[in-house]
Parts: structure tokens; sequence; C-alpha cells
């Protein structure tokens, strides 16, 4: 294992295999490196038109969890367009999110320091200090659902969570318009795996959520010298996550099957679709939780631009109970709380100490 967080550029995952919650065969650089690498340029994630869901009765649901079951299965990527939401939603969250980090200092941020509540580690993450792994280039913040005035709460106080709290209304129509999605989402997978779609529809109604920040600050030269990526290589833990796509390239996402790096860069306007660690469990293996993560942009003049995403990652409640849907056998994994599973997991990134074992 990496002794600190520098031995982490050159760290494999196989270093940390011991914290995983399904098996993963993959064999990686946490970050890019020119010697090891190959990339595949012929592989194109599927666009998945969300239109045929929702307009399409239930011929379109068909043909969309034919489509969308298809792509995840394969790489455990899609791109989903026609999904309603609007980019200049998008537009106006991305300066947003410029705005947050121009104007508040470390000190202000630092008030918020990443702390786990429930599953989750919750809150600001200081550049090279988003893991104990490796030093990311990347400023981050995580908030879950109750940073959000969504439930009617009438004790929520939005200064709770957010340096000021004029920040949260526009972050929580981003959120509030992703959960439309969740859903069509969830209900299409069951639907290919040929089970009842409306399995999760309960577990998923004001299911908890990490909703992140991130922020790239432009590259110095020094951090560019330094063999640093943007972001380790590493899979998402939950059952899903959404991304707005990102104007500044550098998300590469590993094929199995031939042991490259897709670049990937949709329109912007798209939301790239990934599963994560949750669903692989309980698809057992069907749906696979795929390794990404961001290296420096190819286009060197880009080196200078912050680079900034807004991912949402799904999850379910801790509580829950993370089991093999019916029918898909022969059964590889016992059932575990999303707790435990998530806690044990995301020690890995956070220590040991991190784990939750109930
Ligand atoms: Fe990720």
């Amino acid at each position: 294992m990496a002794k600190n967080k520098e031995d982490g550029i050159h760290a494999l995952n196989k270093d940390f295999e011991k914290f995983e919650g399904v098996k993963k065969e993959q064999a990686y650089h946490l970050v890019e490196n020119k010697d090891h690498d190959q990339f595949d340029e012929d592989f194109e994630v599927k666009t998945c038109d969300m239109r045929e869901f929702f307009t399409g009765g239930e011929e379109g649901r068909i043909v969309f969890a034919q489509n969308l079951g298809q792509a995840l299965e394969e790489i455990g990527f899609a791109v989903l367009s026609g999904h309603g939401v609007d980019t200049n939603l998008y537009n106006q969250a991305e300066a947003k999110v410029a705005e947050l980090f121009a104007t508040t200092t470390l000190e202000e941020r630092m008030k918020f320091r990443a702390e786990r509540q429930g599953s989750v580690n919750q809150g600001y993450f200081p550049i090279k200090e988003t893991t104990i792994i490796h030093p990311d280039l990347v400023e981050g913040w995580v908030f879950c659902r109750r940073a959000f005035d969504m439930d009617g709460n009438e004790n929520f106080k939005a200064n709770d969570y957010w340096p000021e709290g004029e920040y949260e209304p526009l972050f929580r129509e981003v959120v509030k318009t992703h959960e439309q999605l969740i859903l069509p989402i969830m209900q299409s997978v069951l639907r290919y795996l040929k089970c009842d779609p409306h399995l999760y529809d309960e577990k998923l109604a004001a299911t908890n959520f990490g909703f992140r920040l991130n922020y790239y600050p432009a590259i110095s030269q020094q951090d560019n010298d330094s063999g640093a990526g943007r972001m380790l290589g590493h899979e998402d833990v939950d059952l899903f996550t959404l991304l707005p796509a990102q104007s500044v390239d550098g998300l590469q996402v590993y094929n199995r099957a031939n042991n490259k790096w897709i670049r990937l860069n949709p329109e912007p306007g798209t939301i790239i679709l990934n599963i994560g660690d949750y669903m692989q469990r309980i698809t057992n293996d069907r749906l696979p939780s795929t390794t990404h993560r961001v290296s420096k942009p190819q286009q060197k003049n880009m080196l200078g631009k912050p680079r900034i995403t807004i991912p949402m990652a799904i999850y379910v409640w801790e509580e829950e109970i993370l089991e093999v849907l019916p029918g898909l056998t022969p059964v590889k994994y016992e059932p575990i709380s999303a707790i435990k599973f998530h806690t044990g997991i995301t020690s890995k990134y956070y220590g040991e100490d991190y784990a939750v074992n109930k």
C-alpha cells in the first residue's frame, strides 16, 4: 500500500484491493501513466435517448431499457440525451461553483471540512486532500440530501451546510431535477434484468444522494511536473452517478475488455451515467462498477483553465440491505447493510477507522 500520498502518484488499484466490496479484476494505475497506459480510440460509449422512456409509451420504455441495459452491461457507462434538463441550468450551476470557490477564503471553506455522517463523508475537501491515497488536483464539496431544503423540514438552515445560504436554491434545483431521473433509470435497469421494474421505487423515493462540487483549478507548472492527476482512478461506490457533461476534457473510462482507457467527452447538455459498487453488488456483477479517472486536459492551452463538474451519486439510505436481485443466480454475494458496504470500501480513501461495522 502507498505509504503517503506522493507514493499514490505511482500506485496501482491492486494496492487497495482488500477494501473492495465487489469483484474487480481490472488492474490499473491510479493516474495516467505514459509508460504503461494504452488508449482506446474506437470504443464509443452509447447515447441513450430518454424521450423514449418519457414519451414512447410502454413500447418506448422497453426500447429504452434495452438500450440502456446493454450499454451499462457492456461498459458500465452510458450517455443520456433527451433527459429534459435545461442546459442553462448546468451553465448557471457551473458559474455558481466558480463563484463559490472564487469568493470564499480557504479558512471559510475549512469551517465545513468533511466529516462522516451516515455512510458519506460530507462537507469540504481541500486540494490534494480529497483522499489519503493520492494528491488529487481538485477541491471538492459533498452535499447530501440534508443540505437541501427539499423535505419541508422547518428546522432546515442552509447556513449549516453552505458558506452562504444563497447558494442552496440553485443547486437544489439541479438535484431536484436529477431526482426525476432516478426512477426512470432504475426501473429501466430492473426491466432489462427481467426483475419487477418497481422493486426499488419505495427505497428510492426521497433517497439519499451525494451531490459533489468539483473545482479543479488551473494546473501550475509544478503540479504539471509532479505527475499527479486531477482525480485518481476509482469506481463509484453508489448505485449510479449522474454527471452533466463537462466543458474541459479529461474524463477517462477503463475498458476491461482490452485494458485500454477511453477518453469520454460527450456533447454539452448530455448527462454521463455510470454504474457504482452498490449496483454491481445487487446485480451480481451483471452491471460493472467501471473505473474512471480525471486526467489533465490533452490540449496544453486548457491547462490554464479550471475544470468544474457537478456529479450526483445516488445511494440507498444506510439502513437498507444490499441484496442480489431476484432471479440473478448463482448468487455471489451475501446481503449486507448499505452503511457497512459503503464505509468498508471508502475507508481506503479516509482511513481504516472510517469503516462502520454494522
Ligand atoms: Fe467517480
